[in-house]
């Protein structure tokens, strides 16, 4: 958690992933969302899956995490809390998000420092009527095995997000930033919490 100008206030920051390779992304535009809806006092800043290769265990094994993948990690080693926005494909994760995921989970060694007690929020917009709900709860076990601290004091599924955008892409329907708004701000107070009680 680095500290503000004078060094006194300490300021959250948080990485928000999108799991969306679309140009018009929903979820990327609810991200872009997320970030002017976060609390004063915090920063959220942005990250792609764009440019993750398929895992395959032997390129791994003969040349390595991938550059695009060890930057990533170390963007999420220096968060304070990862906001995954999640698309919905055939009911559970979109298979693009869980490989960028997997890729980021390794070495097995390295698990524990990337992503081991780290607060994580999942919320996600969906063209369809129910937000992405079975896509957020296929989230779960994944966050349960990598250690993670999921915030489940809120919930944020954006449906029929088809109608909350604008001519620009940009969701700018005022009752769903309202809701965004109150998401983040009870995920920041998790955030300041689990800080709290490791201090
Ligand atoms: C979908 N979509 C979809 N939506 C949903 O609410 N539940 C679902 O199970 C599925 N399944 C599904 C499968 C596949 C293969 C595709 C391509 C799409 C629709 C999906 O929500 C829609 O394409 C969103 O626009 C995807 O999110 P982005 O790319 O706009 O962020």
């Amino acid at each position: 958690m680095p500290l503000t100008g004078g060094g006194y206030r300490p300021m959250i920051s948080l990485l928000g992933i999108s799991g969306s390779l679309r140009k018009a992304s929903f979820n990327e535009a609810l991200l872009r969302a997320a970030v002017k809806s976060v609390p004063h006092g915090v920063r959220l800043e942005t990250a792609s899956i764009r440019g993750v290769p398929l895992y395959d265990a032997d390129v791994e094994a003969t040349t390595g995490i991938p550059e695009v993948v060890a930057a990533l990690k170390e963007r999420i080693v220096s968060c304070d809390g990862l906001l995954l926005v999640t698309p919905e494909y055939n009911n559970s994760i979109p298979g693009v998000f869980k490989n960028a995921i997997d890729w980021l989970s390794r070495p097995n060694s390295d698990v524990k420092r990337v992503f081991g007690d780290r607060p994580v929020a999942v919320i996600g917009a969906s063209p369809g009527g129910f937000g992405t709900t079975l896509s957020q709860v296929a989230w779960l076990p994944v966050l349960r095995y990598l250690g993670t601290r999921p915030w489940f004091g809120g919930r944020l599924m954006v449906s029929r997000v088809a109608n909350l955008v604008d001519g620009a892409g940009e969701l700018n329907d005022s009752p769903t930033l309202q809701r965004l708004q109150e998401y983040l701000k009870g995920f920041v107070a998790f955030i300041g919490e689990s800080v709290r009680l490791k201090q």
